[in-house]
């Protein structure tokens, strides 16, 4: 029964796409005074304030945030947790930053109390800076994950993660074996893949750190379990391509190794994307594998620029995503920020609300998760952010003389961070509220 005391309700203007605004003029719904009703951590309704407002059990608490708007939480398909404490560090390019900085930072996650107290601190900021779900690379070590999900799992958030599986080309207090990288791997998704909120994801680092033993165990693994996640990096960096070149001779391109292996399906995360040729492109779209573009880390790194309109004509998944620690920002916002400006720098353009849709609807899309998360539609589990459009003096300025809904979102893209996510809630628990 419907009573007051399982229902929440929130009155806000409120955003939800319903499919990707590149494709369909109809992509998105736009309540300038809206109500979201929540029941039991799920949506049941969302909509227009004057049409819904009868429609709520007598005496339901309703959160006044006009002014403010209501969106999916964002969702980040690409990020590192372990480098957390190594974000901003110097080093020319791809190869010398993961020798200087991300292998002797990942050391530490031996210790499985130096990774709780990272993993709380993390998601600790998911939740500061709107984001309520994301796909995470844990250490090679399994303690990093059983941390990470003993920590997301008590928050209640849905999220995806999984150990890097790498036994050549690291330091040997980072290698696993082929053997021993898949039983821990296999253990893992049995301790943790559909607990709950939390999922799996089978990790190989990327092509230049396993063995050909190593990727035949991981795709054997993708095979086995096909409703878990794999998530590598391919194609970031044009020393590292010419790497892979020399390790996989027989190989047609750096993506044809993964493809090799049996990696290339739903729920299949490629990092980066950037030196795909269109053969490439044509087999992510095929196998429904999605493509994480990661514009402040591209950009940090020197790796290149993701090209979006290629992209687009081959059909690929795609989403936005920080990359932290070689992402610069924790941000979705600052994310669309960066990556507004690598489309221009390809000739091509990024509105905002296609933005907002490849953090939210487009990411669940390409995870897979459509219908679970990512959109305010009824039934979907209640994930949603509240964003201020006055957070900071000059956005509230700004925002005071924008006359669309295009021009208020690319404001708050443009000149926003965590200082716009007025309140995070998962599952309809509020886990963040920013102090005013
Ligand atoms: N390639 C292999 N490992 C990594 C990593 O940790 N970060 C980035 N950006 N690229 C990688
Ligand atoms: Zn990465």
């Amino acid at each position: 029964m419907q009573t007051s005391s399982n229902v929440q309700a929130y009155r806000a203007g409120l955003l939800t796409f319903h499919a990707d605004p590149a494709f369909s003029e109809r992509a998105h719904s736009w309540y300038e005074d809206g109500l979201l009703i929540v029941a039991d951590g799920k949506i049941q309704a969302a909509g227009d304030w004057d049409k819904l407002r009868d429609t709520l059990p007598p005496d339901t608490p309703v959160t006044d945030y006009r002014g403010k708007i209501i969106t999916a939480g964002f969702i980040d398909a690409h990020i590192h947790y372990p480098q957390t404490d190594m974000i901003a560090s110097p080093a020319p390019g791809l190869l010398p930053w993961l020798e200087q900085y991300t292998f002797p930072t990942e050391r530490a996650f031996a210790d499985p109390a130096h990774a709780a107290g990272v993993a709380e601190f993390f998601l600790d900021e998911l939740m500061r800076v709107g984001t309520t779900t994301a796909l995470v690379y844990c250490t090679v070590h399994p303690q990093s994950v059983d941390a990470f999900f003993t920590a997301s799992e008590a928050r209640g958030l849905r999220m995806i993660a999984g150990k890097v599986m790498m036994d050549r080309h690291c330091p040997d207090f980072l290698c696993d074996t082929a053997e021993r990288g898949a039983l821990e791997s296999e253990e893992l998704i049995g301790r943790w893949h559909n607990r709950g909120r939390s999922q799996y994801a089978i990790t190989p680092r990327f092509a230049p750190t396993s063995t050909e033993a190593q990727m035949e165990l991981a795709g054997a693994l993708a095979r086995k379990y096909p409703d878990t996640y794999l998530q590598t990096h391919v194609s970031e960096n044009e020393d590292e391509c010419r790497w892979v070149q020399q390790l996989y001779p027989n190989a047609r391109s750096y993506l044809d190794v993964y493809d090799h292996y049996g990696m290339l399906r739903p729920r299949a995360v490629f990092g980066h994307c950037i030196w795909l040729d269109g053969e490439d492109r044509a087999r992510m779209a095929e196998t429904k594998s999605a493509a994480a573009v990661c514009p402040t880390s591209n950009l940090f790194l020197g790796s290149g620029l993701f090209d979006f309109e290629e992209a687009d004509k081959a059909g690929m998944l795609m989403a936005l995503a920080t990359d932290v620690g070689a992402g610069t920002s924790f941000s979705m916002l600052q994310t669309m920020n960066e990556a507004y400006k690598v489309a221009r720098l390809k000739g091509s353009y990024l509105p905002a609300l296609r933005m907002f849709y490849l953090s939210t609807l487009g990411a669940a899309r390409s995870l897979h998760l459509d219908g679970t998360i990512g959109s305010l539609a009824a039934g979907n589990e209640a994930d949603f952010i509240v964003l201020d459009p006055q957070a900071t003096p000059l956005l509230a300025r700004r925002t005071a003389r924008t006359e669309s809904l295009e021009e208020m979102l690319f404001a708050l893209a443009l000149l926003g961070d965590d200082r716009v996510i007025a309140a995070t809630y998962s599952a309809g628990k509020r886990v963040h509220q920013r102090e005013s």
